[in-house]
């Protein structure tokens, strides 16, 4: 197969984690017969110094032109210790989303048996854990307006929208995640209080005849927060709105030991984009320290839901972990015993998919 894949490294070690995966990438292809086409484009801070804009039209052609897109991270410190910066990176971030049509944002969390002793939750309520999220990622709170601040400042306000269609689209999703796996839907939501989160109650039970085998639970957000690091092993596929699933994904990154590990899927109505949770990291951009697994395991992603080649998928997880049991990793995980630098890991786990 050909495949053309846009690059968006963005900022922070955005571009040294997004080198790892490519050399992985390319290791693949050499090994399963693939050819790969890299087009690169700047996104946030990177972006707004050279063009002005965070997202710009050139970034967002190369994009719908490409087959799949991966993605480093975005932020930077200087944006951020100015509240009234008027373009900020992460205005990128949720443009290349909404331009994209990328609606769902698949966060899966497991754990890896070789890293479960370094968990600050106890072993025998993690092990074992294969769940995942899908966030509504285009709409919600981070997009409706009216949004702003009152004329005198001392008022500031955000609004929560959901249209039926933007929750049944990715509650679909969801039943389908579900039917694939342990056929669980849980609905996280806060229909107690917020009438966005009864409309999503209502459009999710709509919904349930279609899917008969799928069984569906309905929980508030907050009790969700608990259950998650009590009894992770609870939760199949879970559904919910923008913010919840923002706040949420970070919580179940605990579980799986670390933010440097957790890949993620968004998938909408155009191309598909694959990008780590973790954010840009920029105490350490340029160090060569930061750990690019969670990026590597992204273009794992790329590969089955973009390429639908799983088995190339398998091979990228495999040497991940095979990394993480021989202790080839960066210093996040390392803990004190030896560690390696990104590039070095990135070399390893190619080499490995060589061999
Ligand atoms: C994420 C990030 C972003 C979000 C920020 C950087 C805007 O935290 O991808 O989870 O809140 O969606
Ligand atoms: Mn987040």
């Amino acid at each position: 197969m050909e495949m053309n894949i846009a690059l968006l490294p963005g900022d922070g070690i955005g571009p040294e984690v997004i080198d790892q995966a490519v050399k992985v990438v390319k290791a693949v292809g050499k090994k399963f017969g693939h050819e790969f086409t890299f087009n690169e484009a700047v996104v946030g801070a990177t972006a707004i110094d050279k063009t002005g804009d965070p997202y710009p039209d050139a970034t967002h052609e190369i994009c719908m032109k490409s087959d799949a897109v991966l993605f480093g991270a975005i932020g930077d410190p200087k944006y951020d210790n100015d509240p009234k910066a008027k373009v900020r990176p992460e205005q990128g971030l949720l443009k290349m989303r909404k331009n994209l049509g990328l609606f769902s944002n698949v966060r899966p969390t497991f754990t890896f048996n070789s890293l479960i002793h370094k968990s600050p939750l106890k072993k025998e309520r993690i092990e074992g854990t294969d769940l995942v999220f899908l966030r509504e990622l285009t709409s919600g709170i981070y997009f409706g307006e009216p949004r702003g601040r009152s004329e005198q400042g001392d008022k500031a306000f955000d609004t929560n929208i959901y249209t039926k269609e933007e929750i049944s689209r990715l509650a679909r999703m969801g039943f389908e995640f579900a039917q694939k796996r342990r056929k669980l839907l849980t609905c996280v939501d806060k229909a107690n209080v917020l009438a966005t989160s009864r409309l999503w109650r209502e459009t999710v039970q709509e919904l349930e005849p279609e899917y008969p085998d799928v069984k569906v639970e309905y929980e508030f957000v907050d009790a969700v927060a608990m259950r998650l690091i009590q009894w992770p092993k609870a939760y199949d596929v879970l559904i919910t709105e923008n913010l919840f699933g923002d706040i949420l994904t970070d919580e179940a990154s605990v579980i799986s030991g670390s933010m440097g590990l957790m890949p993620s899927a968004s998938l909408g109505t155009h191309v598909k984009l694959f990008e780590p949770i973790h954010g840009s990291y920029p105490q350490a951009a340029g160090k060569n320290i930061a750990n690019p697994l969670a990026t590597v395991l992204s273009a794992a992603m790329m590969f089955e839901y973009a390429f639908n080649l799983p088995e190339e998928a398998k091979a990228i997880s495999d040497v991940v972990n095979l990394s993480l049991e021989k202790g080839i990793v960066t210093e996040d995980i390392a803990e004190g015993e030896k560690s390696y630098s990104t590039s070095e890991v990135g070399d390893w786990l190619a080499e490995q998919i060589s061999k």
